[in-house]
């Protein structure tokens, strides 16, 4: 797919971050748009944004739906897929992009933390491409975009829910590729690597309470923590995202820190997670050193 003026395409998570960066760009270009997030207000503030931006062509305005659910419930999914054929008359592409994060440990994680994020991370976009791809193929000119992570890529202590749903996005969107080569449908599939990218994913994610004391002072530090690693803009990722998708990328790795992350797993497939483990040791101790710290100035104050 060379350009996306007058296709249609649907975007999961479409509320914020990278989901409304891609609604956006894709607006501006003339491409029709189906948003969803489970968020209304925030969905309906990108609908808007979208709008603003697209292309003022008289008598052609652009088409944007939205639709408020949740990518974990299937029923949900496949009734929005029906919905946007119906109303856009065509679908062309689905960028399944809604995800959550958790930081657990696996000893002490709660298996309503682990659901919740397999539900949003992985089955989300399971739905998200087979409620779609019927109507993608129907329209003979496609392309299904899977968002997993650079933690689909290698794994980190206290991300196992995380690093297990982008691994199986990962794995998941592969095969999807392959079949769509060897079926020759005009539909294609790409599996995209985000680095850390300025968004909302951190301030949202859930942090569980073992995890401080063993790799964090507190939940809102690890929080701004995990901000510190964002070190791509929203737009720019979804400017390389869609890049891709014209070039029919198998695979899209945003950042620098995402095509280091890839170079280390490849270079060092086994032996990379001692270098992650040193790497974590150091943020226990400063953690606590912090925590030290926070306690002492408690103690002056008392
Ligand atoms: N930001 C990063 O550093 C980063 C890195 C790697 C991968 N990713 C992945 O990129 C994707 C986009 O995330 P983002 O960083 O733009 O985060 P974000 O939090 O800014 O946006 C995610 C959007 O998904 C929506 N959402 C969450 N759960 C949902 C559900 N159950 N149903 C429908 N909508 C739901 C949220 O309301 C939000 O609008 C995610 O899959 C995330 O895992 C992000």
């Amino acid at each position: 797919m060379k350009n996306f003026t007058d296709r249609v395409a649907a975007i999961t998570g479409a509320g914020s971050g990278m989901g409304r960066s891609l609604a956006i760009r894709l607006a501006r270009e003339g491409c029709h748009l189906a948003l969803a997030d489970r968020n209304a207000a925030s969905l309906a503030d990108t609908a808007q944004l979208a709008q603003a931006a697209a292309p003022q062509i008289v008598g052609a305005p652009l088409l944007i739906t939205t639709r408020v659910l949740d990518v974990a419930d299937r029923a949900a999914m496949v009734d929005w897929a029906a919905e946007t054929a119906a109303q856009h008359r065509r679908v062309n592409l689905v960028f399944n992009n809604a995800g959550v994060a958790l930081s657990s440990t696996i000893e002490g994680m709660d298996y309503t933390d682990l659901e919740w994020i397999v539900g949003v991370n992985f089955w989300g976009v399971v739905h998200g491409t087979k409620a779609f791809l019927p109507y993608i193929k129907a329209s003979g000119a496609g392309h299904i975009v899977n968002t997993s992570s650079v933690f689909g890529l290698f794994a980190q202590p206290g991300m196992s829910g995380y690093n297990a749903t982008k691994f199986a996005v990962r794995g998941f969107t592969e095969s999807l590729r392959q079949e769509l080569d060897l079926m020759k449908c005009g539909v294609s599939a790409t599996c995209v690597h985000p680095g850390g990218i300025h968004t909302g994913i951190a301030q949202s994610s859930r942090i569980a309470p073992n995890m401080v004391g063993f790799m964090l002072e507190n939940e809102q530090q690890g929080k701004d923590d995990f901000e510190k690693f964002f070190i791509t803009t929203a737009d720019e990722a979804a400017r390389v995202i869609l890049d891709g998708v014209r070039k029919n990328k198998r695979r899209v790795l945003i950042g620098r820190d995402a095509r280091a992350a890839d170079w280390l797993a490849r270079t060092l497939p086994a032996a990379y997670q001692a270098l992650v483990v040193m790497q974590a040791r150091r943020m226990k101790r400063l953690a606590e050193k912090r925590a030290r710290r926070a306690a002492q100035i408690d103690g002056r104050r008392v």
